[in-house]
């Protein structure tokens, strides 16, 4: 049986990522593995619900993380484990990076602290810690940004921050992939949405041929 991959799809809100990982979940099918598309926060029932809550309630900043957290951790015991276990392919749109740009770099809360909760909720029985295998980071000056969400959906509670709110979260990703270069692949999302297509693919083959799967 192959081994379980797991990938996840990170960066500011606007900056595109979305649309880039369905052709991801293609290049993978068509390598005959099955997929499950997931997103955080959510991918279970009551991550889902916590999903509704820390969008659109306006909260504490530790509540917050902790809600963040909690709904990883049921999404990484009820979705993530079982499909690695079966050697399935993860494609989680955002995972426990975002936490850190938001959370961390966007809100100003303790890194430490949130490393800690990070220790606590991806633990493993060996006692390393879940982590993607891959992260694509869509890197985006926050200024084009929200100009692609203006004329987008009506904005959450993220969504709806000003441009220096989205700096700090940019910076907070940028600290992330300092600390854990080598699971972390940047593209620059300011490119056509062909060009970028083009990174991802090269990025997913690269990586594909490089490690054991
Ligand atoms: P989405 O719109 O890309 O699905 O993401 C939902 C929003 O939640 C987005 O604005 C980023 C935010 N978020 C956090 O603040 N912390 C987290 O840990 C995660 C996963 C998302």
């Amino acid at each position: 049986m192959s081994s379980g991959i797991f990938i996840s799809f990170e960066g500011i809100d606007g900056a595109g990522k979305s649309t880039h990982i369905a052709r991801v979940a293609d290049l993978f099918r068509q390598a005959g593995r099955v997929v499950v598309l997931t997103r955080e926060p959510g991918g279970t029932f009551l991550s889902e619900k916590l999903r509704e809550l820390v969008l659109h309630e306006p909260m504490d900043s530790l509540t917050e993380a902790l809600l963040m957290f909690a709904a990883r951790r049921e999404h990484l015991v009820q979705v993530i484990e079982p499909a690695l276990a079966r050697g399935e392919v993860v494609l989680s749109d955002r995972f426990t990076d975002a936490t850190f740009a938001y959370q961390g770099g966007g809100r100003g809360f303790d890194w430490q602290v949130l490393g800690q909760l990070e220790g606590m909720v991806q633990a493993l029985p060996d006692s390393s810690l879940r982590q993607p295998e891959l992260t694509i980071w869509f890197d985006l000056d926050p200024v084009i940004a929200a100009e692609r969400l203006a004329s987008a959906r009506v904005p959450d509670k993220f969504e709806s921050q000003p441009a220096d709110f989205f700096a700090a979260v940019r910076s907070g990703y940028a600290r992330r992939q300092a600390e854990m270069p080598s699971r972390f692949a940047r593209i620059d999302a300011a490119q056509s949405i062909e060009a970028v297509s083009e990174d991802v693919s090269r990025i997913v083959t690269d990586w594909l041929s490089r490690s054991t799967r």
